[in-house]
């Protein structure tokens, strides 16, 4: 708790102020068990969003039953008692088909749902019922509405954008439907960022300042509910020029990883409540096998949960569950031990992932300075002792490791929405799933070679572009992007990954193009096709382009090359004639082709040369000597159409999303409605319980009269009875119907209690301004032609304006307040709080109007007679009038007479001064 708070507090010197129209974003940690919403908000540092029952974390859990949605701890209840209406661990069940080994495990993990495959994008899909189906992408989504409520419940205001943390070793297609899921819950994705990055980045911010250009090496493990990694992450400063001068920023690199998707909390969990309906069937208690009743499984999953923590911290343990199975109890004594022996396999799989991330990253243990552990899975004592054994150092457990993703993830969307400013902290990913592409190439034989190139190898940092270049083609052609060299990872692993096959991509257009841009002076260079892995850890096809070389010279002006020729002269501020090619030169000399690429794919840069350039050295030293003859040459780029068909499982087109979009808001405005009523009814209920309260108030009891009162008593008592009697399933309208009517019934009376109560107060406003006025009224009167030929500030009709105002006022409240005073207290109010107010505003006016007078006054230069003002002037100087207007639109309750006060019985020098400040603003 100590660190939480050092480190909210340590983060204000990160997160600036914001811009004034800055918006609140929010992060997701969303978890197979967990989720955690973190938010920013201007003039806020980083928190975490709370729940409905203001805790940290919620179970990511949702369930459906008799037209009701639960999340959370409510979902998880229902899930006890009916299984297969409340769905958990969804997120590993993302963007996989029906034969798909994790969800093969899910089914047999979990028997008592009802999974069937989408047949349309190769998914799955659970039934509910008859008519209701949801995929996995629904039922995140639906947990995501729920974090962006708890962040906007946190923030005090809507909230649409979002950093979402994902597993690392999530493929493009479970991280396109994570994006997708997003996005039907109403959030603008700013960006997936690996649940490991997010967390070294947090662990980062806080220990910046001993960072140098020397790396540190940092591992974090983590075990999770469902899965368990090893990051193996190096710390340094780096300097960049992005701004135009030097700077160090702190940097995190992804070196090495290593991962297990089956290894966690929740293997432990089904391998104690299996071992726990053994002993139960073996007890004999009743002849049902206890592994057939999905409510009796449902409820020794909890038990095993509950075990599995205390067993952590106890040697042993009593499970107990009450009415297990034909209403025959549970109790069994487990101990440490034997939790131990029957998991003993998976302890052996827990060093797994640090040899792996070791290995990718060329680098042994020893270089490591530290191991943090994160994640749920790493307070097991047994899995702490084995890793500490393979790392040979002591484990760090100083970071908030339940915390550390979602505060790395929210940092991220301080940083990428515009409203904050927050120190730069680069992270570096690196790619885990190399990246191939593959194509036939013509052979001089007249045969087909298969080609295969490297776009994104493994450990490549991204985010980061590569282009590929294919030299040989003189028509449309296809080529394939496949996940490839995963022989680093474990067998099943690579089977975890699903589809090797990403996309192929169709390019067409390709002899036109070339055609259009032939001749003599024109040099195919190849067709370069610029890959993108983005933030997200997403591979895009940017854009394919034939480049073409084209030496121009000055004097020819025949066939294709006085078209280049205009484009020059038109790039030169020349004719604006449209020119109807789209070829597009550079200035080619300095930049060959424009690669922002972050690294280029060596590989392919120094392959291509030799196996697919068209030309030789003799046709280079050609170029050249045109060159320096005649210096022109430009690179032109003719996009080339590409169209991808993915191989694999489709994400939701745009029919099946907004579908999908519909179904979830129906879902959500059902929800409301309930949550509506609920409200209804209790403001109903508590405003029953209020009248009865205040009727036996003093204060109430002697506004009240007799009849109004039995009135009120039989009305409130009557919906009293109705509330636990019919009322119980009425509707929302029924319940405001009669909660306006008790209004209705009452608000005379609690009007006349409130006039009571705050007439004194309103009154004594009124004489302290009555007071301020009569004061200045004596003052002003010195400062007229008559008293003072000087100043003569005031005209008589002002004076006398201001004079009977406040005879006026006065006389009416003595009048009113005695009229009032007379009336017995439950008689209808003679004088209100508002007519009080009113005679306020007025004198107000009035005195604003005469004191800006007075600021503003000059000595008149002696042949410019001020000008007369009638009545309470509308008419002054321009800038008086404003002011003027100006401030009739305030609503003035008290007057703080001594600004004016003090204006008039100051010297006239002071006033002068006062005079001379104003001109110069
Ligand atoms: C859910 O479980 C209930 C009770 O076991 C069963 O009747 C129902 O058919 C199940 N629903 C689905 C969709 O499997
Ligand atoms: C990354 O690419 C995906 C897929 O094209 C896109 O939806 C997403 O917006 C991109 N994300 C970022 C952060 O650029
Ligand atoms: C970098 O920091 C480490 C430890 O914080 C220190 O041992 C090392 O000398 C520093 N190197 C430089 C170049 O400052
Ligand atoms: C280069 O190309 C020319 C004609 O295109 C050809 O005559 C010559 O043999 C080639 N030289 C090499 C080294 O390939
Ligand atoms: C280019 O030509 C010059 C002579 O003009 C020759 O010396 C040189 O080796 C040639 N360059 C290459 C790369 O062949
Ligand atoms: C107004 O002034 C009178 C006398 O000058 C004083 O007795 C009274 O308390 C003042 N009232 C307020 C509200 O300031
Ligand atoms: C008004 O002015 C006269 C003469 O200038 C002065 O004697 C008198 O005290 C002033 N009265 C007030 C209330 O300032």
């Amino acid at each position: 708790m100590k660190l939480a708070v050092l480190a909210v507090s340590t983060l204000l010197f990160y997160i600036g102020l914001p811009h004034v129209a800055s918006l609140a974003v929010m992060s997701v940690d969303l978890g197979s068990e967990w989720m955690k919403v973190g938010i920013v908000s201007p003039g806020v540092p980083m928190e975490i969003a709370l729940n409905v029952e203001s805790k940290r974390k919620s179970p990511a859990v949702i369930s459906f039953r008799d037209n009701t949605r639960l999340f959370g701890e409510d979902a998880a209840a229902v899930g006890v008692k009916y299984p297969n209406k409340s769905f958990a661990y969804l997120l590993d069940l993302l963007g996989k088909s029906i034969d798909h080994p994790l969800v093969k495990l899910y089914q047999k993990r979990f028997p008592y749902y009802e999974i069937v495959p989408d047949k349309e994008r190769d998914t799955i899909r659970f039934k509910l019922d008859e008519d209701t189906y949801f995929s996995p992408e629904e039922l995140v989504a639906q947990i995501l509405v729920k974090a962006k409520q708890f962040a906007e419940h946190g923030a005090q205001q809507p909230i649409k954008e979002c950093v979402l943390t994902v597993p690392g070793y999530f493929n493009q297609i479970e991280r396109k439907a994570l994006l997708q899921a997003g996005e039907l819950a109403g959030l603008k994705v700013l960006q997936l960022i690996n649940d490991y990055t997010a967390v070294a980045l947090n662990y980062g911010i806080f220990r910046s300042k001993t960072f140098n250009e020397t790396t540190q090496y940092v591992m974090f493990y983590d075990m999770g509910a469902y899965s368990t990694s090893a990051v193996l992450i190096g710390y340094q400063t780096v300097k960049t020029k992005e701004r135009g001068y030097p700077e160090t920023h702190p940097q995190a690199t992804v070196l090495g990883v290593g991962f297990d998707r089956t290894l966690g909390g929740l293997e432990i969990q089904l391998r104690l409540r299996d071992y726990l309906g053994k002993k139960f069937n073996e007890m004999k208690k009743t002849k049902t096998d206890v592994f057939t009743s999905p409510r009796a499984m449902a409820k020794l999953f909890k038990e095993a949960g509950r075990l599995k923590n205390v067993l952590s911290a106890n040697a042993e343990h009593i499970a107990q569950v009450e009415g297990l199975l034909d209403d025959k109890d549970f109790k069994l004594l487990v101990k440490r031990e034997e939790m131990e022996e029957m998991c003993k396999d998976l302890f052996e799989r827990v060093k797994g992932p640090v040899q792996t991330a070791l290995k990718t990253a060329h680098l042994t243990m020893d270089i490591v300075s530290q191991v943090v552990l994160v994640g749920a899975g790493t307070r097991v004592p047994k899995v702490q002792e084995v890793l500490q054994k393979y790392v040979k150092q002591d484990l760090a457990k100083n970071l908030n490791t339940d915390e550390a993703a979602t505060m790395g993830a929210v940092y991220r969307a301080a940083e990428l929405s515009t409203g904050f400013k927050v120190a730069k902290f680069i992270t570096k990913d690196a790619v885990i799933y190399p990246v191939q592409v593959t194509f036939e190439r013509p052979t001089e034989e007249g045969s087909v070679k298969q080609v295969k190139r490297t776009l994104f190898s493994l450990m490549n940092p991204y985010p980061s572009k590569k282009i590929i270049t294919f030299n040989k083609y003189t028509s449309d052609f296809n080529f394939n992007v496949n996940y490839a060299e995963l022989d680093y990872l474990p067998p099943n692993e690579v089977r975890y990954l699903g589809s090797a096959r990403l996309s192929e991509f169709q390019l067409s257009g390709v002899s036109e193009a070339l055609n259009k841009n032939s001749g003599k002076n024109a040099e195919p260079k190849g067709i370069k096709a610029h890959f993108q892995m983005n933030e997200s850890g997403l591979l895009n096809l940017l854009n394919v382009e034939l480049i073409v070389e084209k030496t121009i010279l000055p004097e020819d002006e025949t066939g294709t090359l006085s078209k280049i020729g205009s484009t020059f002269s038109k790039l030169f501020g020349g004719e604006e004639k449209p020119v109807e090619e789209k070829p597009t030169p550079e200035t080619a000399e300095e930049k060959p082709v424009e690669e922002k690429a972050q690294e280029q794919p060596a590989e392919e840069k120094e392959d291509k040369p030799k196996q697919d350039q068209v030309k030789n050295e003799t046709q280079k030293n050609e170029t050249e000597t045109a060159k320096e003859t005649k210096p022109k040459v430009g690179t032109f780029k003719e996009p080339i159409k590409s169209t991808e068909h993915i191989l694999t499982i489709l994400p939701l087109d745009k029919k099946q999303m907004a579908e999908a979009s519909e179904k979830i808001e129906k879902l959500n405005k059902l929800e409301a409605d309930i949550k509506r009523r609920e409200t209804a009814m209790n403001t109903l209920e508590s405003f029953v319980i209020d009248i009865q309260n205040k009727l036996d108030e003093e204060d109430y009891k002697i506004a009240a009269k007799p009849e109004e009162v039995s009135k009120i008593k039989e009305a409130c008592t009557e919906v009293a009875n109705w509330l636990y009697e019919d009322g119980v399933d009425a509707d929302t309208e029924t319940y405001e119907k009669k909660l306006d009517e008790l209004h209705a019934l009452t608000r005379d009376l609690f009007s006349r209690v409130w006039e009571h109560r705050e007439r004194p107060e309103a009154i004594k406003s009124l004489d302290t301004m009555l007071n301020h006025s009569s004061h200045f009224l004596n003052n002003a009167k010195n400062l007229t032609k008559k008293f003072n030929p000087q100043k003569d500030v005031f005209t008589e009709v002002e004076i006398e304006t201001l004079h009977s105002l406040i005879v006026d006022t006065k006389q009416w409240k003595d009048k009113a307040a005695n009229e009032q005073e007379k009336l017995g207290k439950s008689e209808p109010i003679k004088l209100t709080v508002k007519m009080v107010m009113d005679k306020i505003a007025a004198l107000d006016r009035e005195m604003k109007y005469l004191v800006n007078k007075l600021k503003f006054w000059k000595p008149r230069k002696v042949e410019k007679p001020v000008t007369e003002k009638p009545e309470n002037g509308s008419d002054s100087s321009k800038k008086n009038e404003s002011e003027t207007t100006d401030s009739k639109d305030e609503v003035v309750i008290d007057v703080g007479g001594d600004e004016k006060e003090a204006e008039v019985t100051e010297d006239p020098n002071e006033a002068d001064a006062k005079e001379d400040e104003h001109l110069e603003l």
